[in-house]
């Protein structure tokens, strides 16, 4: 679980579980429900180029041949649809409400799509989605209130979609199954949410980066154990220092932030934690030594009001780039200048 790194990278791994499992013989498998959907959201889309491989003619579950369509290997159900790098032909169009006619439908992926614009369609719950990533689509508006009715989602991701306004407080309050969600790239405002993390221990994967959140970051989220938290280019404040006590931590960005806390108070790191980024927050104090039991491949602490001589040893004598430490309020010694009681 520790290699989860995207959404994307699980749902290339699911799908092609599903395709290496899916046996080639030459009947049709496709259900004529399912075809009768796919020509519909085609038509929807103005036939796009990209989806002339979407031949009433073939087999909508042959391999590889209705581009973005994959069928499930037990029932032969359209199971995931993904509407990828399309070019829409004489648009702005709608996301088409005719993917809710797939009713064996997991997965949607959307991304990237020229001239398609938001909403979401409403329609889409009443399908038992199990991933929903709809990115670089201009959505607009707010994130709609309607999406916590899909209580099955393992993962939700609106990244780069042009939705502002605040984090509505039950967007995944019920969904227990949920492990990653991604709101990153867009302008969200207001604080996360108190109530939000009032699911189970499996939830792993947090990006909310560039957005205009501000706020404390929520206490209640130390106890999620979440091991990948992107929260960096907002305007969060106080101390998040509770995040790096976490036992899965992984990789954690918070620069560029408001964030102002004694890193000199932190008494541990876990052994996981390879990525931390502090860049541009308000962050003062020393440089713990608990530092050095760190194994990071990227450590940047710069731009903040940090003061102390650095410690030495462990892992910190691998970051011999300055760059790493520039621009606080007195940090001294390797790699940067000594410290003048040294000299
Ligand atoms: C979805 O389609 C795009 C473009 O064709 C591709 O880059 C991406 O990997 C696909 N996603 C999955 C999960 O197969
Ligand atoms: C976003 O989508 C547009 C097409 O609508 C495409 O030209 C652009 O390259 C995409 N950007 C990214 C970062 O994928
Ligand atoms: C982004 O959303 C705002 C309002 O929420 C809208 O006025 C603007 O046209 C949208 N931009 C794009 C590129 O869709
Ligand atoms: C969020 O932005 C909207 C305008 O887009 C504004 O009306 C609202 O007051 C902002 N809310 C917060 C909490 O900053
Ligand atoms: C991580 O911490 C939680 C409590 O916060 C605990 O339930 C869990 O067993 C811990 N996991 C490991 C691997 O130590
Ligand atoms: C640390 O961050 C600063 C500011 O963005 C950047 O200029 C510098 O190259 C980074 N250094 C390292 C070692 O990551």
């Amino acid at each position: 679980m520790l290699n989860y790194s995207s959404t994307i990278f699980r749902l290339c791994f699911l799908l092609q579980v599903l395709l290496v499992v899916t046996p080639l013989v030459s009947a049709e498998r496709c259900h004529p429900e399912d075809k009768k959907a796919l020509l519909q959201i085609k038509n929807d889309l103005n036939n796009p180029t990209a989806l002339s491989v979407w031949n009433p003619a073939t087999d909508c579950c042959h391999y590889n041949q209705w581009k973005g369509v994959t069928c499930s290997a037990q029932n032969h159900r359209v199971f995931a649809l993904n509407l990828s790098h399309i070019h829409i032909h004489h648009g702005p169009l709608p996301i088409p409400s005719s993917i809710a006619a797939l009713p064996y439908l997991s997965v949607i992926q959307i991304m990237s799509v020229s001239n398609l614009i938001g909403p979401i369609p409403t329609s889409i719950t009443t399908l038992d989605l199990n991933h929903l990533q709809i990115s670089n689509i201009s959505l607009s508006g707010t994130i709609p209130a309607f999406l916590s009715n899909l209580n099955n989602l393992i993962t939700l991701e609106l990244s780069n979609c042009n939705l502002s306004g605040p984090i509505p407080p039950s967007l995944i309050s019920r969904m227990p199954n949920l492990d990653g969600l991604t709101l990153s790239g867009n302008s969200l405002n207001g604080s996360i949410p108190h109530s939000f993390w009032s699911f189970s221990n499996q939830f792993l994967y947090l990006d909310l980066a560039n957005n205009r959140l501000s706020g404390y970051i929520p206490k209640s989220l130390e106890n999620q154990n979440v091991a990948f938290v992107f929260l960096n280019d907002n305007m969060f404040e106080g101390d998040a220092s509770f995040l790096f006590k976490s036992n899965r931590s992984t990789r954690i960005d918070l620069s560029k932030n408001k964030l102002a806390f004694d890193f000199g108070r932190v008494e541990s790191f876990n052994d996981l934690l390879i990525a931390l980024d502090l860049r541009y927050n308000k962050i003062y104090g020393k440089i713990p030594e608990a530092i050095k039991s760190l194994h990071v491949e990227k450590f940047n602490v710069s731009h903040n009001n940090l003061c102390s001589k650095i410690p030495t040893g462990g892992v910190l004598s691998s970051i011999t780039d300055a760059s790493a430490y520039a621009h606080n309020k007195c940090l001294c010694g390797t790699p940067l200048l000594p410290c003048s009681r040294d000299s």
